[in-house]
């Protein structure tokens, strides 16, 4: 996945690419570049690294002049990031610049078929044969080119094309992947994303699947498949957007879990009456809601793990069957969900491609979809029955924090808005619950305001290779986000464990030293946990515990090094599990000087199946 941006008016085009380049790096930031047009010729600039040695390279932009270009950054699929592979890739010729975001699946075959007519390619990447195919089929009509070529390619694109033969214009398409054109004074841009243009304007038109944009500077003409000139609304923009700052923070990771009490106040206060959930975003689903026998809870990564509690919080106070699938094997595992089933995809982004495919496939197969995403706007949010904001503002942070614990918070109030419809929790259970809900700003602020214990802890294990996290039932589930934590941003090697499971042969990889992080806030099987424990610890493993407040007496002792969460709800103890796991993995990644905001090899936004 990757971040596309075009500009072309009467400014210089350069500066105004990188600006909108580094709103986009979060899909993305191997390698970028930029093509102008300049004179009759196409100079492209383009490198390995981060926008800032573009930056440099093109002295923020100056060293090259024009006022029509396109940029990129890069998320490497094909080919390994280089100078080479970077984009803009261009034909043989030179005339033709292109930037995509998305796969060609079906480049060897395209490449293979140029290769044979003599065609030489210089990268490693799919998207050059996107480049190549367009001059290949030009003959003096560079739209009839581009359809020509788009009729060729199998996978998903956002493409921006340039040719030195039409200056005066920037050619866009679009195939399962996010592309927004933007209207501006006397110049216009397209864009992955909004964020990449609201500096300059918030007038946008949402291209969909197998649409062509033709953009000049005043006009923005676009086209069906059939070359059929469609008339699309230009929307107004009007949600705030404001570009978050770092202010005093080292890291927006850091700000970002210090921002969460907040977070969870704004995704949840709006949703309560008192002691009463109301969940009016649901009023166009409640029948289906009604008289839905199950539930699948669809999402990659953390999103994923949020749905793992889901399902947990769901068959114990909803009652009604329900489970987590990884959104990007649910498509192809034959699912049986039906009109009975509903489906809540879970997505910060909401441009998630594994995500938004399951979710498709769900609706395909007759399914209600609720879905909870952070992003406004957002291809998920778009398509689905029903959306629930996550009120989490911006996120930056490639590793999710307060996302995260704001769906966390959106999935607490569905678990009681279902338990009460199916009458499963009484009037007064939800209002207990929906007290404590309320108190869960004021104890995740306890334990950030403790975090200086879990810093020390973390200057104990830091040097680990090797990290457990073990625990049972929603132990386990914020286990497995615990543990996606630490390896995203320390890069050490770590594994989540339903704690039942170790010894049935993952415990032969305990050895003297080993750190097991063991969870044990679930009062329920608390004494099985401190078993585990006690299993890991007779091979010599170090043992980092997190326990709830009201176990500490029994807790003490039983590992090497504690930390103590305040007590809540049974139901919202991975709320408040969570925060001391993000604040463990940020001091971590920070002894071992990790680049914690842009992890390697990742992106924000995984916009590629
Ligand atoms: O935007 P999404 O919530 O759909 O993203 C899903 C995952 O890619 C994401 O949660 C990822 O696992 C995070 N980097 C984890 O911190």
């Amino acid at each position: 996945m990757c971040g596309i941006v075009g500009y072309i008016g009467k400014e210089e085009a350069a500066p105004i690419l990188l600006e909108g380049l580094k709103k986009l790096e979060y899909r993305g930031y191997d390698s970028a570049g930029l093509a102008i047009y300049n004179n009759g010729k196409l100079d492209v600039i383009k490198s390995k690294g981060r926008l800032d040695t573009l930056y440099k390279l093109t002295d923020g932009g100056k060293k090259m002049e024009g006022t029509a270009g396109i940029g990129h950054t890069r998320w490497a699929t094909h080919g390994e990031p280089s100078d080479k592979n970077s984009h803009p890739h261009v034909s043989q010729s030179g005339k033709i610049a292109v930037v995509h975001n998305g796969i060609i699946e079906n480049y060897q075959k395209m490449k293979e078929l140029l290769v044979n007519h003599g065609v030489k390619f210089s990268s490693d990447t799919d998207t050059e044969v996107v480049a190549q195919l367009l001059e290949y089929y030009y003959e003096g009509d560079l739209l009839e080119a581009v359809s020509k070529t788009l009729s060729r390619l199998e996978g998903s694109y956002a493409l921006g094309i340039m040719s030195v033969d039409y200056p005066d214009r920037i050619i866009a398409a679009r195939k399962e992947n996010p592309l927004i054109l933007a209207v501006g004074d006397n110049c216009n841009y397209l864009a992955s994303d909004v964020a990449a243009v609201v500096k300059y304007t918030r007038d946008v038109i949402y291209l969909d699947d197998d649409e062509i944009a033709v953009i000049t500077n005043d006009r923005i003409n676009i086209y069906n498949t059939d070359m059929d000139e469609l008339n699309k609304p230009v929307v107004h923009i009007d949600w705030n957007i404001s570009d978050p700052e770092k202010g005093s923070y080292e890291h927006f990771m850091f700000k970002e879990i210090m921002e969460q009490p907040k977070v969870i106040s704004d995704t949840i206060s709006p949703r309560l009456k008192g002691n009463e959930v109301i969940l009016n975003e649901l009023d166009n689903v409640r029948s289906k809601i009604d008289k839905a026998s199950q539930i699948y809870i669809l999402g990659c990564g953390s999103a994923y793990h949020v749905g793992v509690i889901g399902k947990y919080l769901f068959e114990k106070y909803a009652r009604i069957p329900s489970q987590a699938v990884l959104a990007s094997e649910f498509r192809y595992s034959s699912p049986l969900v039906d009109e009975n089933t509903l489906v809540i995809v879970i997505s910060q982004s909401g441009e998630t491609a594994d995500t938004i495919a399951a979710m498709r496939e769900a609706k395909r197969l007759g399914s209600t979809v609720i879905a909870i995403v952070n992003v406004v706007g957002s291809t998920i949010a778009k398509e689905a029955d029903s959306v629930i904001y996550t009120w989490a503002g911006i996120e930056v942070a490639v590793a999710t924090t307060k996302a995260y614990s704001a769906q966390l918070a959106v999935i607490h109030l569905l678990c009681l808005e279902l338990a009460k419809n199916r009458k499963k929790m009484t009037e007064h259970e939800i209002s207990e619950v929906v007290s404590e809900l309320k108190l869960l700003p004021s104890k995740i602020q306890r334990i950030i305001d403790c975090r200086e214990k879990l810093q020390y802890y973390a200057s104990l294990y830091f040097n680990n290779d090797s990290v457990f996290f073990i625990g049972r039932n929603l132990d386990y589930a914020i286990c497995l986000e615990g543990s996606l934590k630490l390896k995203e941003i320390s890069y050490i090697h770590s594994e989540a464990y339903a704690a039942g499971e170790l010894k049935h042969g993952t415990i032969s990889l305990i050895e003297p030293g080993t750190l097991v992080v063991a969870l044990a806030t679930y009062e329920k099987l608390f004494d099985k946990l401190v078993s585990n424990i006690t299993e890991v610890r007779a091979r010599g493993a170090d043992v980092l515990g997190f326990a709830s407040e009201k176990m500490r007496e029994s807790f003490e002792g039983n590992a090497d090094s504690a930390f103590y969460i305040p007590n809540t709800h049974e139901m919202l103890t991975p709320s408040l599990a969570v925060i001391p796991l993000q604040l463990f993995s940020y001091y971590v990644a920070l002894m071992r000087d990790c680049d914690i905001d842009k992890p390697r090899n990742l992106a924000k936004s995984v916009t590629v199946e």
